[in-house]
């Protein structure tokens, strides 16, 4: 699709996909000097800081849909916080400035700081409750896979498209008692499982390039504002992806009817969970199959982001050396 979409007011300035970049930067170095320090909260905290700051410098009037919890819970980017200059277009934003708190602490691969951006009304507001996902990358043909099927359904169906066996399929999975079942079954299909201890934003994307990492398949259980990143970012690079809110308790039905979703058990679409014009940028905190971590040297600080945009179909990767990230 062409990149000239300027006058519609349904598409973004496509000048903001790389000051997005920024913001995943400031929140990835922030985060990053806090690596492998075991302190989850104190990297997450640095990162919400950085960034706010950013973002707050933005040319948009910006709210925040998908963010650091409700305002009771969370100071800053709290969800329904206002966010940027006001001087431009009306966006809702998705983000989770360290997506892979746990990870960034003990030092492990796939932390990132992310942020999704879409024309006001393109993201779903989720509840900050689990969903059930499932995701492939390009190239199948459409209904590849679905929430509904059997895992042994979906695995011959993604194994036909792809004209392989499914003991070559390989499967991400989340490593959590809930999926002790669900990994079972698909070993029990012969198929390939990649653990994560976390985060699955990267699990999913992982499946847009399996020449790459080696992954066809995402499947399971995980946060369900980590599914609207995801799938913002498959919006851009292609993929299929399905989610379902999972509710176990009375009030996060209320947060959910608050957040305008009144059928809980609804199979959302891939254009359901991020719609419109949908921007996407991750900056590696820690190194990654897709993104390379900061690096600190005597030169600067080096950081490796990707930015994304829907309506184009643009995948970007930036290196940039920040020469005064002392000043971040
Ligand atoms: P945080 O960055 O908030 O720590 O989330 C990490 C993560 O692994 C997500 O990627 C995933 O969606 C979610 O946690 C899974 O939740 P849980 O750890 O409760 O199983």
């Amino acid at each position: 699709m062409a990149e000239s979409q300027g006058n519609d007011e349904n598409v973004l300035d496509r000048i903001l996909t790389l000051e997005l970049a920024r913001v995943t930067e400031r929140a990835a170095v922030a985060a990053a000097r806090l690596r492998g320090r075991g302190d989850e909260k104190a990297a997450d905290q640095v990162a919400v800081d950085a960034m706010r700051r950013e973002l707050n410098q933005l040319p948009i009037d910006g709210t925040v849909v998908i963010g650091e919890g409700e305002r009771d819970e969370a100071p800053m980017l709290y969800i329904g916080e206002q966010v940027g200059t006001k001087a431009g277009a009306k966006v809702d934003i998705a983000l989770d400035p360290l997506e892979g708190t746990t990870i960034c602490a003990k030092n492990m691969p796939n932390s990132l700081a992310v942020i999704a951006m879409a024309t006001a009304g393109g993201l779903l507001n989720a509840p900050d409750s689990y969903m059930e996902k499932i995701a492939v990358g390009p190239g199948y043909p459409e209904g590849v896979i679905d929430l509904d099927r059997p895992i042994l359904e979906n695995l011959k169906s993604v194994a036909r498209a792809k004209g392989v066996e499914v003991e070559e399929l390989t499967v991400c999975v989340l490593d959590r008692p809930r999926h002790a079942k669900l990994i079972d079954d698909i070993r029990a299909c012969g198929a390939s499982i990649y653990l994560i201890g976390d985060g699955d934003v990267a699990g999913i994307i992982h499946t847009t390039d399996t020449e790459q990492t080696g992954i066809d398949l995402y499947v399971g259980i995980g946060g369900a504002p980590e599914g609207v990143l995801a799938a913002a970012a498959l919006r851009c690079i292609g993929g299929q992806m399905q989610g379902r809110l999972v509710i176990t308790r009375e009030e996060q039905v209320e947060r959910a009817k608050r957040m305008g979703i009144t059928d809980t058990n609804r199979k959302f679409s891939l254009e359901e969970l991020a719609g419109g014009d949908v921007l996407f940028a991750a900056t590696g905190v820690t190194d990654g199959n897709f993104l390379k971590g900061v690096k600190f040297a005597s030169s600067g600080v080096k950081t490796h982001t990707v930015v994304m945009r829907s309506t184009s179909g643009t995948v970007r990767y930036i290196e940039a050396r920040h020469a005064h990230a002392d000043k971040f």
